[in-house]
């Protein structure tokens, strides 16, 4: 299926029934909008104007177009700010007040903001959550872009002092859980607990730790009220939210995802690379300049589907050059169609495009649309149009995306603790995530995401690279499933309060695998040492554990006596980052001990399957062999796929 995210207040009426009637002619199903419309909908506080919605709403719906209808949150108009100035959050960062004129500027802390948020969400639900036309809800926009996760406004301190209080009782037990005695830290009384910002040196992670923790539940009560009044007003429709990735809001989406009837995302794979690889060396840059990295939009397309594990949409699909990223290039040509296609083997159930046409005004004038400003069709209309004609031809509703047969854990937790304490400045939790799931993707495997709540029974191979807070629970789990299990270095490293455990790390991971972390350094990302592994040399970097194993299989080296790797019946310890040579060999090497297939892809060809479709992406500039059997029937492509081109085959 496919959609469009549509402004239609950005355009005269006049354009509205041409709009609909080329949006149907050109195949797309759905249409998005409201989204940020808030100033139109309510020019002043209580007086409505809804007739030029209820117009959009019948000219979409007569065209045979369904709609998406999004509640106009993430922009709280001037009047609303003016009223209660409270509203806008505070920049932790700088102290300042962060103002009127963009969007995003609401504190979720804020109670005023809360009521009229559910107010205006309740108006809007209770005038179209019953019509025929109107399929499904988009909640906000991208909660938390824009680094708006954490405020560190006078609100957000009143609740934080009250989470305090429900999650330790008394201030003595905070003081003991965060470690306060070190610096003379103790508070006498949970009134006095102050943000964890702006203080002469790095305040204590442990409160870091838990103001991420209550932000992150901040945003997912805010979520949860705003989503309760949706379906009260519209009986059977979907809701949904457009996510971007965890590792740049710091928001646990696993939870915000949890009242929802799938999770949606917002797929800019250019905007995405150029963020990613913004200093990497020209050679790897430019490379990928026009068609971003062939692993980055499939890490975050997997990570949504798993959310909710329902399926999932691309709620916005870059159409072309966008505007926001240090650098925007266009679109190599066939890029368009092949992330749409990419996104349905990854499991999307609809590609929908951002947006319809491009706006010759305000702050995104320089993003592309699927037409110009002037209606002419823009670069990417065309793929478009081919990428529905071949949806068409695949069926793609009749192949289901099973479950993967390897699993990587992540944890929102994990991410915090290991952003507020880095310990070497190239150690980035999403990196780490990231270079685990390339190596995977090299050999072909298809791979989900899941938490600590997950059964890792249901998986083959299951894959931690970086879980520092590791619940015993899940430990449990893994020694009962079988499953052959993969810890990183840094695993258990802290208890549930930012402590390192009495035991030592890995904690609770020892319960599995008689290891002890000794010590840990960490280098500079340029000055690797030796990993020796299976009679060869490979990189330890970065982050080096001295570990103490004396009942485990020393599996992989970095000195003569020093253990890097070590295995103990199903479970594996790496106590080292490593390089993606030695990542690939050894996944390689433990697949073949489970009877996985694997196929050692080259790095611009990656594989993906939905049902009993095999689709291929060739994300390089030249032609590429693919390695298809006698038996295999193409049904999209050639048996060697072009250049920014995709093949299809089945057996
Ligand atoms: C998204 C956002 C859209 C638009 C788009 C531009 O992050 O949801 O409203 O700003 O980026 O690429």
């Amino acid at each position: 299926m496919f959609g469009v995210c549509y402004y239609p207040e950005h355009w005269p009426r006049s354009f509205w029934p041409r709009d609909a009637e080329a949006m149907a002619e050109l195949g797309l199903q759905f249409v998005r909008i409201g989204e940020f419309a808030w100033s139109r909908l309510e020019p002043r506080r209580g007086e409505f104007d809804f007739e030029w919605l209820d117009d959009v709403v019948e000219l979409l719906a007569a065209a045979g177009l369904r709609i998406v209808m999004c509640t106009p949150t993430a922009t709280p108009p001037k009047w609303l700010i003016d009223r209660w100035p409270e509203v806008l959050p505070v920049d932790p960062l700088t102290g300042r007040t962060r103002g009127f004129g963009s969007r995003r500027h609401y504190d979720f802390s804020s109670e005023a903001y809360l009521s009229e948020a559910l107010r205006i969400s309740e108006t809007v639900a209770s005038r179209y959550g019953r019509h025929d036309a109107v399929v499904g809800w988009q909640t906000d926009n991208e909660f938390c872009c824009h680094d708006t996760a954490l405020s560190a406004s006078r609100d957000a301190l009143r609740a934080f002092r009250r989470w305090c209080e429900e999650r330790y009782r008394t201030v003595d037990a905070l003081n003991e859980a965060w470690g306060n005695v070190f610096w003379s830290m103790e508070y006498r009384d949970f009134a006095e607990i102050e943000h964890p910002f702006g203080a002469v040196t790095e305040t204590n992670p442990a409160h870091r730790l838990a103001y991420q923790r209550f932000s992150s539940a901040q945003v997912a009560r805010f979520h949860q009220r705003m989503v309760e009044i949706i379906r009260k007003h519209a009986p059977g429709r979907f809701v949904t939210h457009n996510f971007i990735p965890m590792s740049e809001t710091g928001v646990d989406n696993f939870e915000l995802a949890a009242p929802l009837d799938f999770a949606s995302y917002d797929n800019y794979p250019l905007g995405r690379s150029d963020l990613q690889f913004r200093e990497a060396p020209e050679d790897v840059f430019r490379k990928y300049m026009r068609t971003g990295h062939p692993d980055l939009a499939a890490y975050y397309l997997d990570q949504t589907r798993c959310l909710s594990g329902t399926g999932f949409w691309v709620m916005e699909q870059q159409p072309g050059p966008v505007n926001w990223a240090p650098n925007n290039p266009r679109p190599a040509p066939g890029m368009v169609r092949l992330w749409t296609l990419e996104a349905f083997a990854h499991g999307a159930d609809c590609v929908s495009y951002f947006r319809w046409r491009q706006a010759p005004f305000a702050q995104e004038q320089m993003h592309a649309g699927l037409l110009r400003p002037d209606s002419s069709r823009a670069s990417g209309w065309p793929e478009v149009g081919q990428a529905i004609a071949e949806a068409r031809t695949l069926d793609l509703r009749s192949h289901e995306k099973g479950k993967a047969r390897v699993a990587i854990v992540t944890s929102p937790e994990s991410f915090w603790v290991s952003s507020i304490e880095r310990q070497s400045q190239s150690y980035a939790f999403n990196d780490v995530q990231f270079d685990y799931y390339r190596a995977l993707r090299s050999l072909g495997l298809g791979v989900d995401f899941i938490t600590m709540r997950a059964d890792p029974g249901d998986y083959a191979l299951v894959v931690a690279p970086s879980l520092p807070v590791l619940e015993e629970s899940f430990v449990d789990a893994c020694a009962k499933a079988g499953s052959l299990v993969v810890f990183g270095p840094r695993s258990g490293a802290k208890t549930p309060e930012f402590q390192l455990p009495p035991e030592l790390p890995p904690g609770p991971l020892q319960r599995l695998l008689p290891v002890r972390v000794l010590s840990v350094e960490t280098l500079r990302a340029d000055c690797p040492e030796r990993l020796l592994w299976n009679g060869r040399e490979y990189r330890s970097t970065v982050w080096r554990e001295e570990l103490e194993a004396p009942g485990a299989e020393i599996i992989a080296r970095s000195g003569p006596d020093a253990a890097a790797v070590v295995r103990h019946g199903r479970a594996l310890y790496l106590g080292t980052l490593t390089c993606l040579d030695f990542l690939r060999d050894f996944f390689r090497s433990l697949c073949d001990e489970l009877q996985i297939d694997t196929i050692d892809l080259p790095d611009d060809l990656r594989i993906e399957r939905r049902g009993d479709l095999v689709f291929a992406f060739n994300y390089s500039a030249t032609e590429q062999p693919l390695p298809l059997d006698d038996d295999a029937r193409v049904l999209l492509g050639h048996r060697q796929v072009g250049p920014h081109d995709v093949t299809v085959w089945t057996r």
